[in-house]
């Protein structure tokens, strides 16, 4: 009896990002930072957007894991200039994932926000990540794939406290992940969102640091303790990844269980 041969190379898996070319918004610290080592470790090279100097520390962390890296900056609030931050980097290549992770937060109360501070939030939040989608998406509709991961929150589906600008922006980021997949679906680009749960980060320190709020927040997560930024990583991966592509118009939960509460 002969033995059957060994394939000459392993079948890939689905969530392999080798030679995918990955861009992650604000991944100079929390969950940006986070989900782009996630997307090395799958494999991908990684191009870093965001504030000037701000993701050094990431890129090196890229490149210690053997990561193609390239930093751009930009200022998602800066709207004039995301043509040519974009043009910039579809001149360097093919863009394969986009992961929209910058966002900003402003807690009031309702009736004491100001003006400027709303157009802030929705700056960044909304209208960044709408423009800066636009101008790396178009490519991958004329093409025929590609993956837009968005980072959402708890607050694309609920209220929140104190944090009006931030909740609006961000139903409408899951609102704009439904419209954008029903458009580039039949293209085939698949565009989903993480709505990660409670994760420490910068993005949450004022309620870690409020003891009724934290304790409230905890008691109700079924996990028992706050997420870490690497929680949110494989949801990344999967939704960048061939396992999801017949997964389009998704706002995925990563929350240790609080919306089964
Ligand atoms: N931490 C949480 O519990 C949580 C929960 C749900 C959703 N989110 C979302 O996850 C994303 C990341 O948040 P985080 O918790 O890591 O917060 P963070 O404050 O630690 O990081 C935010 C990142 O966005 C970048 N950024 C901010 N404004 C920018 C701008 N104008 N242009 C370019 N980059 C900009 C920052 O430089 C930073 O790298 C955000 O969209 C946030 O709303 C966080």
């Amino acid at each position: 009896m002969t033995a059957l041969a060994e394939p000459a190379t392993a079948p890939r898996s689905p969530f392999d990002l080798t030679g995918r070319r990955a861009v992650v918004t604000g991944a100079g610290r929390g969950l940006g930072r986070a989900v782009a080592l996630g997307l090395a470790r799958a494999g991908a090279d990684v191009v870093l957007l965001g504030r000037p100097g701000a993701q050094d520390g990431t890129a090196q962390a890229l490149e210690a894991e053997g990561a193609r890296t390239e930093v751009l900056d930009l200022d998602l609030a800066d709207h004039d200039v995301i043509g040519q931050v974009s043009a910039d980097v579809l001149a360097a290549g093919e863009v394969d994932v986009l992961v929209n992770n910058a966002g900003i937060i402003d807690r009031a109360d309702a009736v004491d926000v100001a003006r400027d501070d709303w157009d802030r939030v929705l700056d960044v939040n909304l209208t960044g990540l709408f423009l800066l989608t636009q101008q790396l998406g178009r490519p991958m509709v004329e093409r025929g794939h590609g993956k837009v991961v968005s980072i959402a929150s708890l607050l694309s589906f609920q209220g929140g406290i104190r944090v009006a600008s931030y909740a609006a922006s961000k139903h409408a980021v899951a609102g704009l992940t439904k419209a954008l997949a029903n458009e580039w679906g039949p293209a085939g680009v698949q565009v989903n969102a993480i709505a990660p749960g409670y994760i420490a980060t910068d993005n949450t320190t004022a309620l870690r640091e409020d003891p009724a709020r934290s304790a409230a927040i905890l008691d109700r997560i079924p996990a028992g303790r706050w997420g870490a930024a690497e929680d949110v990583a494989g949801a990344a991966v999967f939704l960048s990844s061939s396992a999801a592509d017949y997964v389009n118009g998704h706002v995925l939960v990563v929350d240790g269980g609080w919306m089964s509460r």
